[in-house]
């Protein structure tokens, strides 16, 4: 990780926790995480959309400095469609970061490219943080594919981005093999795949690479973040099963103490 990106640790909940489980969650953390732990260290958490007040308001009250993420959203601001969040939504609840094109979006609910790139757009309209997720699966790796799908999620994603947008940008990689399998890549790979993100947005939009975040996910846990977090590209990560955990996302969060 670089000495001027701050790392972002962030926590996807899923469909995990209702908002009086969220809220526990959240009250636990801040016996856990010190001011010392959030001074080096940006944590967003991204409960289900039926707990972010509960959430803000807990964070507001108990002066919490963690940000506050969403997991999705839609991209058009209102409108006639049924069971959606509008981006507006969001950041009017003091949301921070909003998560865009996870893969289970992607592969379970069919979002497009082209859906994505208008959520990336639309989130930053409303001066939040996209982070905007791209990985390959297991057959397009073992087909040698990994490079060319993220490049090809990337250049879509940040279509129409201006360059100092995607400096303020997260970008994480998340290859889809690694997600709630308990598989990791390897610290190698993550930093090689990290560094190929870096590469293509110097390559659309210069030294916005030097400012952009790229976060690596899939099964992040305490005994690897912070071998995963020692890579020069990694400047973060997005946790899921592990977030959903007190201690073992506060460990995650003090990677920087730990022994490799
Ligand atoms: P796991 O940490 O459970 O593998 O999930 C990763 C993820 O999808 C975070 O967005």
């Amino acid at each position: 990780m670089s000495e001027e990106r701050r790392p972002l640790i962030s926590g996807n909940w899923k469909m995990h926790l209702n908002h009086f489980e969220a809220l526990k969650l959240v009250q636990e953390l801040t016996y856990l995480v010190s001011r010392d732990d959030v001074d080096a260290v940006d944590v967003s958490v991204h409960p289900p959309f039926t707990d972010i007040r509960t959430v803000q308001t807990s964070l507001e009250a108990d002066k919490i400095p963690f940000f506050l993420g969403a997991q999705h959203c839609h991209f058009e601001e209102k409108g006639a469609f049924t069971g959606e969040v509008a981006p507006s939504m969001l950041a009017k609840l003091g949301v921070s970061y909003v998560i865009v094109g996870h893969s289970e979006r992607r592969e379970v609910f069919g979002e497009t490219d082209a859906m994505i790139n208008a959520k990336v757009r639309a989130v930053l309209a409303n001066e939040m943080t996209p982070i905007l997720c791209v990985g390959e699966t297991l057959d397009e790796r073992e087909a040698g594919e990994a490079e060319s799908k993220v490049t090809g999620q990337i250049q879509s994603g940040l279509a129409k981005v201006k360059a100092d947008q995607v400096a303020s940008m997260v970008i994480a990689y998340e290859p889809i093999w690694a997600i709630g399998t308990g598989k990791t890549a390897s610290a190698e790979d993550a930093q090689a795949m990290c560094e190929s993100v870096r590469n293509v947005v110097r390559d659309l939009h210069g030294s916005a690479a030097d400012a952009v975040r790229v976060q690596y996910g899939g099964s992040v846990k305490p005994t690897n973040a912070k071998e995963l977090m020692s890579q020069p590209d990694i400047d973060g990560a997005l946790v899921g099963g592990a977030s959903l955990e007190a201690e073992s996302f506060a460990s995650i969060v003090q990677y920087r103490l730990h022994q490799i």
